[in-house]
């Protein structure tokens, strides 16, 4: 039978990662994925280019149960380290905003690079492979791998999260937690685009394409990114970032123009040319067909000149405190990250060892621990697939 020091399922950011640490350490190791190729996610993520990590990454970017698991990993395997291996191997890479790193030439490159390491380090890549079965007999793990029996003193889950499942996500290490008695947290879509119900939709359908940078808060939670109308409901960065504190029932709330004081732009609008019509100043800060509705909304067909400085705070109101009531997500067939997973009260935060199996060790996004849009989520699977490649 087939031995090796650590069996790692799922060859995803995580899952890599943390082979290269431990076969450096000198560890046996082999990863299995079902997929045909490694790392599909980074493939696809940040557009082709892979927002592999951003420089701000710091715990408060993370959502968890306990908000304070993720700071030792994040703190032993940093932002600045995974720069580190990314210019070692001359990726070139640039920053588009708010300290999202990308690649100037392909994810694929991060791809390889994840390869070149594991090859470097000797680690065993099996591909189309699939668990058949997984046990414990004393130290030792039993996994049944495609019909061959493998043995492995530690098995780390890596299989991520329920998002996009046609790319092969599965849920599959939530089976392996609950097999070893490990709790989870409930699990939702999140970083997701949010969909109206028929009422709501109906009158915003014309906007469909229609971006604009807002200010979308739920609660305290508030995010400046831009916001798109889409044919189903509100996508874009602000709404995917609130879409991971959004609840069923919930309101968010919107500012179309953050930071304009749009009472004082339309008086001064009114002083300047009163036979102006109230689409037509809104027109000159807003795109024109959202300006138009706005004022169709307000039912206000009239010239500036007739309006009250009430029905211009009115419509300052409907402009940057929209308040809206999504019906739903899109789900996880869109959804780039899935929320909650492994109990974070289940895991030694310095390894992602589990308390109660020794030698069961979950990393990446099948732990609860999700990052913001914008690079976060890498760094999460970097640093817990690292430290768990140290103590494997
Ligand atoms: P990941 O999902 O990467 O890997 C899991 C692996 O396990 C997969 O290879 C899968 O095939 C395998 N697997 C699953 N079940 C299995 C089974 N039963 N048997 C064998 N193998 C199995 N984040 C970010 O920081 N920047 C970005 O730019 C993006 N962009 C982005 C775009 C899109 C479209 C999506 C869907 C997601 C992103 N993300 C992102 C999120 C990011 O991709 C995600 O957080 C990480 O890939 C998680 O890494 P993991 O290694 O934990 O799981």
């Amino acid at each position: 039978m087939k031995q090796v020091d650590v069996l790692i399922i799922g060859a995803g950011a995580a899952g890599m990662m943390c082979a290269i640490e431990a076969g450096k350490r000198g560890r046996s190791v082999l990863i299995v994925d079902h997929a045909a190729a490694p790392g599909e996610k980074i493939r696809i993520s940040g557009g082709g280019r892979c927002n592999f990590t951003n420089l701000n990454a710091a715990p408060q970017n993370f959502i968890s149960k306990n908000p304070h698991f993720c700071i030792s990993a994040l703190r032993r395997y940093t932002q600045r380290d995974f720069i580190g291996l990314v210019d070692r191997h001359g990726i070139a890479w640039h920053e588009k905003t708010l300290g999202q790193l990308f690649c100037d030439g392909s994810a694929k490159q991060i791809i390889d690079m994840l390869v070149a390491e594991m090859k470097r380090a000797r680690v065993e890549l099996r591909l189309r492979t699939t668990v058949d079965a997984v046990a414990k007999s004393g130290d030792t793990f039993e996994l049944d791998l495609s019909g061959e029996r493998v043995r492995c003193s530690s098995l780390v889950v890596a299989c991520g999260g329920k998002s996009i499942p046609k790319m092969g996500a599965t849920g599959f290490g939530y089976e392996i937690a609950k097999q070893f008695g490990v709790a989870l947290t409930e699990t939702r879509p999140a970083l997701v685009p949010l969909t109206f119900d028929e009422n709501t939709l109906v009158p915003l359908k014309p906007l469909s394409g229609i971006s604009v940078d807002a200010v979308v808060s739920h609660g305290k939670t508030k995010f400046n990114e831009a916001m798109l109308f889409t044919h189903r409901g509100l996508s874009g960065p602000s709404i995917l970032q609130i879409s991971s504190y959004w609840r069923e029932g919930d309101v968010i709330s919107v500012a179309m123009l953050p930071g304009v004081k749009v009472f004082d732009a339309l008086s001064a609008a009114r002083s300047r040319n009163g036979r102006q019509a109230l689409q037509t100043a809104l027109g000159e800060l807003l795109p024109k067909r959202l300006a138009q509705l706005i004022a169709e909304n307000s039912g206000i067909e009239t010239h500036l000149a007739d309006l009250s400085d009430k029905q211009l705070l009115a419509v300052e109101k409907s402009v940057n405190e929209w308040q809206v009531r999504p019906a739903g997500s899109e789900g996880y067939r869109t959804a780039e990250v899935t929320l909650g997973g492994v109990d974070t009260d289940m895991l030694d935060q310095k390894t992602m060892e589990t308390r109660s199996t020794k030698g069961l060790y979950f990393i990446g996004e099948v732990v609860d621990v999700t990052g913001w849009l914008g690079g976060y989520n890498f760094q999460w699977a970097w640093s817990s697939g690292w430290v768990a490649g140290q103590s494997v």
